[in-house]
């Protein structure tokens, strides 16, 4: 008997154990509190209820961080739900194993503002992001040298190693927002639209998705992103997974069309469009890209109201900030059709660049009233005021550092060596000068460099001459001089498309009259990220000063500064800082963007300092001042 008792004792427990352990399991199965995907209702799910969203594209790195909580709210006052943010890696890890997360790159912070004012988040943390972002926001120490033939986006293990570092510092300080912990975030992006790569690598994929499964769990909502060709979605998507398929289109196409041709894919799961496009990026010298608010409107419309179910959209971008820096990407379609993107990227989107509410927000906003009444948060519209704006007038430049003076900025100097690229220099960003000298006159010669990368300021004997610039075949014939400069300019590298692997400086020969001068190890070179223009040594402006000299000038803003724009009166291309503050590229001569933007939070009240590096155009002495005035341009829509 007793022997036979506490068995049967241990099956009841057993039993009640089990029954216990079903009981948990089906409460998890019918209010699972977490956010996950129903593949059967084709919606997704939070804590076991049917929850529905509208997202907006807003990037953390292209507004200041003071700024982050007025952008957000008006986001949300939209009615929009859920931010989604790309993360560039470039951003976090300028240098190999130096991890950035603070002030602009406090990304965390960026997301704690979000929750705090009901927003959830989507994160497209790449490593790979395109977004008109320099190498699709990879370092460039990913790159490595043309020599090592780094295959990026491949299974290449030493372009694999570096994703690996990167996101075992990443991922793991993004688990604990995840929605299942505490946190906002509903959805991960793996990778970015693959499917356009040439690559076309699955084991990559897998990869990727296998590395964010390890840090952030099995349950966190993994998707992937593609245009909806045929390729892409041949390419894109990780097929017969738990990664969810979504597809990008704008107004142009036909919402049905696309889903259709998706589900001949993925049978099944919500249909989402992850970039919505309410605008369009720019590039140099191509006129300012606009969509119809109607247009968006209207297409949009249609999704809310899909017959063929519930549609999930995200806008992109609706506020698209700006480039500050030497961040912004490019394209190519094709050689030499070099496509620098612009600082701005305003994008012709629902909020400007200074964060303005447009008739195209309006028009989202009743959109969303309208279908989705659920998702407006009534009291928030009268949170949202646009930003105080002011003119300050001309600011005269007074002092100067005379071309080659620039070379006392250099982070470093090599004598007698080949002509390295910025990779081999170690140099992200900015500019590299080289210098070779003769021991005798050289004599009229045309100057050939096939490829340039990208613009190629050339200076004999320290004296101006012209430039080389990479989507313009052309030589320039040189006076008879002893010293030749090459002041390359790197315009950002390319974000997309089959020429990802874009080194820079000057890659390939160069050629002076019949003699190919690139060959050897007799070049002296300068490394000039132009992080440093604080070191700078001015001096009074005494006689007409020429391109490739840096200028020098103050002005005084009384009372809280306000957002001001850079209208750069007669200067034709380089660089501009306020406050140390690297504003970004300007060409206006090119366009379309003309006046640069300059956020209040970069002022002082008080004197405030101006340095700008001019490339090409050195106005003459009484035309040497820009203007600060209370309006954008970043030119008119084509
Ligand atoms: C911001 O300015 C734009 C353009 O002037 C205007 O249409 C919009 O209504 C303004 N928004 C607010 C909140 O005042
Ligand atoms: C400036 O850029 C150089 C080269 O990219 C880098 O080595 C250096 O750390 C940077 N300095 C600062 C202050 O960011
Ligand atoms: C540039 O000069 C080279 C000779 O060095 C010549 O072969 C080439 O055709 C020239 N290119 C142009 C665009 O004039």
């Amino acid at each position: 008997m007793f022997s036979t008792r506490i068995p049967a004792k241990a099956g009841c427990l057993l039993l009640i154990g089990f029954l216990g352990i079903c009981v948990i399991l089906l409460t998890k199965t019918f209010s699972y509190q977490g956010f996950s995907v129903d593949y059967k209702k084709n919606v997704f799910t939070k804590d076991g209820k049917t929850f529905d969203f509208v997202s907006g594209s807003l990037h953390y790195f292209r507004v200041p961080h003071q700024l982050w909580h007025d952008r957000l709210l008006k986001l949300r006052a939209s009615g929009i739900n859920v931010v989604s943010t790309y993360i560039p890696w470039n951003f976090h890890e300028p240098h190999p194993s130096q991890y950035n997360f603070v002030g602009d790159a406090d990304l965390f912070k960026f997301i704690e503002i979000a929750q705090s004012l009901g927003l959830f988040v989507n994160i497209r943390p790449g490593p790979y992001i395109c977004s008109e972002w320099d190498l699709g926001g990879i370092p460039y120490f990913v790159l490595g040298s043309k020599k090592d033939g780094v295959q990026m986006r491949t299974m290449d293990s030493r372009y694999l190693s570096h994703v690996e570092c990167y996101f075992n510092e990443l991922l793991p300080r993004l688990k604990p927002y995840l929605y299942e912990n505490g946190g906002p975030i509903i959805l991960v992006q793996v990778e970015n639209e693959y499917g356009s790569y040439k690559a076309c690598d699955f084991d990559y994929m897998t990869y990727i998705t296998k590395l964010m499964r390890k840090h952030l769990g099995e349950t966190a909502i993994l998707y992937t992103a593609d245009g909806w060709d045929m390729h892409h979605l041949i390419c894109g998507p990780i097929h017969h997974s738990d990664v969810l398929t979504t597809i990008n289109f704008g107004p142009n196409s036909d919402h049905e069309s696309a889903f259709h041709r998706m589900r001949s894919f993925q049978g099944n799961g919500p249909l989402v469009n992850s970039e919505f496009y309410p605008g369009w990026l720019d590039h140099w010298g191509e006129p300012h890209q606009c969509k119809s608010s109607n247009l968006v409107r209207t297409e949009f419309t249609k999704m809310l109201k899909s017959a063929m179910g519930n549609v999930f959209v995200n806008f992109y971008m609706f506020f698209g900030g700006t480039n500050f820096a030497f961040y912004n990407g490019a394209n190519m379609a094709f050689e030499p059709k070099y496509q620098p993107d612009p600082t701005s990227y305003d994008y012709d989107a629902p909020m400007t660049e200074s964060g303005d509410t447009t008739q195209k927000y309006y028009a989202i906003r009743n959109a969303i009233k309208e279908s989705r009444p659920h998702l407006i948060d009534e009291h928030l519209l009268s949170k949202v005021v646009n930003s105080t704006k002011q003119g300050y007038g001309r600011v005269k430049f007074h002092e100067i550092l005379k071309y080659p003076g620039i070379k006392s900025l250099a982070t470093k100097q090599l004598n007698n060596v080949p002509l390295f690229t910025f990779e081999e220099l170690q140099q992200d960003y900015g500019f590299v000068l080289y210098e070779k000298t003769y021991s005798n006159f050289y004599h009229n010669a045309e100057l050939e460099i096939p490829e340039p990368r990208d613009m190629v300021y050339v200076f004999a004997d320290d004296k101006y001459i012209g430039k080389i610039y990479r989507s313009e075949n052309k030589n320039l014939t040189l006076p008879s001089f002893t010293k030749l400069g090459l002041l390359v300019e790197n315009m950002g590298r390319i974000n997309y498309g089959p020429f990802l692997h874009d080194y820079k400086g000057i890659v390939g020969a160069i050629k002076l009259g019949q003699d190919d001068v690139s060959k050897g190890a007799d070049w002296n070179i300068w490394s000039l990220p132009l992080n440093n223009t604080e070191l700078a040594q001015f001096e009074t402006i005494k006689i007409q000063p020429g391109p490739g000299s840096i200028l020098r000038g103050e002005f005084t803003i009384h009372g809280k500064p306000a957002d001001t724009w850079v209208k750069m009166s007669k200067f034709g291309k380089g660089v501009i800082f306020i406050n140390g503050r690297n504003l970004g590229r300007y060409w206006p001569i090119k366009g379309p963007q003309k006046n640069l933007y300059v956020p209040s939070v970069f002022l002082n009240t008080g004197i405030n300092e101006m340095v700008l590096l001019e490339l090409v155009q050195m106005p003459s002495e009484k035309d040497l001042y820009v203007e600060l005035v209370g309006y954008p341009d970043v030119g008119s829509c084509n």
